[in-house]
C-alpha cells in the first residue's frame, strides 16, 4: 500500500494539533484522525473556558512521572515563551491569574481556532468524526483503518490523551494500542481530581457544604498551599485537586489549617490578650465560624484559653497544622482534570518521543506517563512533547 501521508497524528487534542502544526510547517504532508465531532474539546471547556494554556515557571520539577527526569528535554526545546510568542502572534488577550497562570481574557475557542489555523496554514488535513477501526505495522510504515477509509504513513503519533472526562470522548485507545506494539502502561489513575469521604469522615462535614478555607495540603514531602473547598461528598479545590495527584487509597493527608502561621505562638498571644474566650471563638477569627465550630466539637476541646496549660496549647496547635484527612477515594474519571501513569516512558526516547520498540512510533501527550500540576502544567506538556515529535516525525 503506498503511503497517503508522511505522517497521521491521532487525537485532536492540544498535543496532537502541536505536533500536527510543527510537522506541517516542515513540508510534511500530515493526517490528523480525530473521532469526536471537533477538535480540542478539551482545550474549549479548560480553565473555566478560558484555557489556563500555559504556566510561566514550568519546570520538570512540576510533573509526576515514573521517570522524573524524561519531561525535560522536549520542556526545555519548546518553552512557555514559545508558546506565548504563538498566542500573542495571533492577537490573543491574555492575562495572569496566580503563580504564573496565564489565561486567555476571552475565551478558549481562541487557543483552539490559533492551533487549526496553524494547520490550515500548514497544509494539515483534518478528518473529524472518524472511527480507527485497527492500526497495522506494515512495510514502510503503519496503515490505518478508519470509518473514512484506509490510510498509510511511515510514521504515526499517538496523540489520544488520558481516561478524564470520558463524555469530552476521552478513551483508552492510546493506552491500547501502546500495548499493541509491545510497550509497558504503568497503572493509571485518576489525577487533579476531588477527593470522597466516607463513614464518620463525611458526616463530620457534610452539613459544610460550600465552606472553603486557606491551607496547606501535605503528602510527604509534597505540600501545596491554597484553597480547600467542603463538598456535599468529600473535598476539593485547588490544594485538594494538587495533592490528589499524589495520593494513594488508604493513605492519610494532613492539612495545616493556618498555613504560614505559628499556631502555638498565635494561641499563646490570644491567651495572653483574651484569656476568657473560648477555643471556638478565637478560631472562629482565624477560619470559618462553622468549620471552628466542627474543629471544637470534634477534634478539639472547647474551654476559655485560660484552662489551657502550655502543652494542652501545644496539642491544639499540633492539630491545627496538622489536622488529619482520610479519604475514602476519588470522584474518578467523571471530574478528574489528568490520568496518571501511562505509556511507560522507558519505552520511548525523551528527546523525539518515538517508540524504542517500534521505529516511527510516537506517543505524546496525557497518553504518556507524565502528569502536570494543575496549573497550565499539563498544557506546556502537551505542546511540548507534541513539537518534539512534530519535529521528529
Ligand atoms: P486531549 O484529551 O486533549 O486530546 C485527545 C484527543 O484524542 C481528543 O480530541 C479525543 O477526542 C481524541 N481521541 C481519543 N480517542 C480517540 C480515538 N480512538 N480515535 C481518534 N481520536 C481519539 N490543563 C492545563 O494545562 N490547563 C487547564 O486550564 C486545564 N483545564 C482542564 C479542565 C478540564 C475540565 C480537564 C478535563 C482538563 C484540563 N486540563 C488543563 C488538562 C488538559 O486538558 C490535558 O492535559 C490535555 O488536554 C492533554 O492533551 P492531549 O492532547 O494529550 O489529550
Amino acid at each position: 500500500m503506498l503511503p497517503s501521508h508522511d505522517v497521521i497524528v491521532l487525537g485532536g487534542g492540544a498535543a496532537g494539533l502541536m505536533c500536527a502544526l510543527t510537522a506541517g510547517q516542515r513540508g510534511l504532508r500530515v493526517l490528523l484522525v480525530e473521532h469526536a465531532n471537533k477538535v480540542g474539546k478539551k482545550i474549549l471547556m479548560s480553565g473555566g473556558g478560558r484555557c489556563n494554556f500555559t504556566n510561566t515557571g514550568a519546570t520538570p520539577a512540576n510533573y509526576l512521572s515514573a521517570n522524573p527526569h524524561f519531561c525535560k528535554s522536549a520542556l526545555a526545546r519548546y518553552t512557555p515563551a514559545d508558546f506565548i510568542e504563538l498566542v500573542e502572534r495571533h492577537g490573543i488577550a491574555y492575562h495572569e491569574k496566580e503563580l504564573g497562570q496565564l489565561f486567555c481574557d476571552v475565551s478558549s475557542k481562541l487557543i483552539v481556532k490559533m492551533l487549526v489555523d496553524e494547520c490550515s496554514a500548514a497544509q494539515v488535513r483534518i478528518d473529524t468524526q472518524c472511527q480507527v477501526h485497527a492500526v497495522q505495522q506494515v512495510e514502510g510504515g503503519f496503515r490505518v483503518d478508519t470509518s473514512q477509509g484506509h490510510f498509510a504513513a511511515p510514521s504515526l503519533v499517538v496523540a489520544t490523551g488520558g481516561l478524564s472526562i470520558p463524555s469530552m470522548g476521552a478513551t483508552g485507545f492510546g493506552y491500547e494500542l501502546a500495548k499493541q506494539f509491545g510497550h509497558t502502561v504503568l497503572p493509571l489513575r485518576a489525577g487533579l481530581v476531588p477527593l470522597t469521604l466516607s463513614g464518620k469522615h463525611q458526616e463530620r462535614l457534610q452539613d459544610l457544604s460550600g465552606v472553603a478555607l486557606p491551607v496547606e495540603a501535605r503528602h510527604g514531602k509534597q505540600a501545596f498551599r491554597n484553597f480547600m473547598l467542603i463538598t456535599h461528598r468529600g473535598v476539593s479545590g485547588p490544594a485538594i485537586l494538587q495533592i490528589s495527584s499524589y495520593w494513594q487509597p488508604g493513605e492519610e493527608l494532613k492539612l495545616d489549617l493556618l498555613p504560614g502561621q505559628d499556631a502555638h505562638a498565635w494561641l499563646l498571644e490570644q491567651q495572653a490578650q483574651r484569656p476568657a474566650a473560648e477555643l471556638k471563638t478565637v478560631l472562629g477569627d482565624a477560619l470559618p465560624r462553622r468549620f471552628a465550630q466542627r474543629l471544637c466539637e470534634v477534634w478539639l476541646p472547647n474551654r476559655p484559653l485560660r484552662q489551657y496549660n502550655e502543652p494542652q496549647l501545644r496539642e491544639v496547635s499540633a492539630l491545627l497544622q496538622a489536622w488529619p484527612l482520610t479519604a475514602s477515594g476519588t470522584e474518578g474519571y467523571r471530574t478528574a482534570e489528568v490520568t496518571l501513569g501511562g505509556v511507560d516512558t522507558d519505552g520511548l526516547s525523551s528527546s523525539t518521543m518515538m517508540s524504542r520498540i517500534v521505529p516511527g512510533l510516537f506517543f505524546i501527550g496525557e497518553v504518556v506517563d507524565v502528569t502536570g500540576w494543575l496549573g497550565g502544567y499539563n498544557f506546556q506538556w502537551a505542546w511540548a512533547s507534541g513539537h518534539a515529535a512534530g519535529m521528529a516525525v
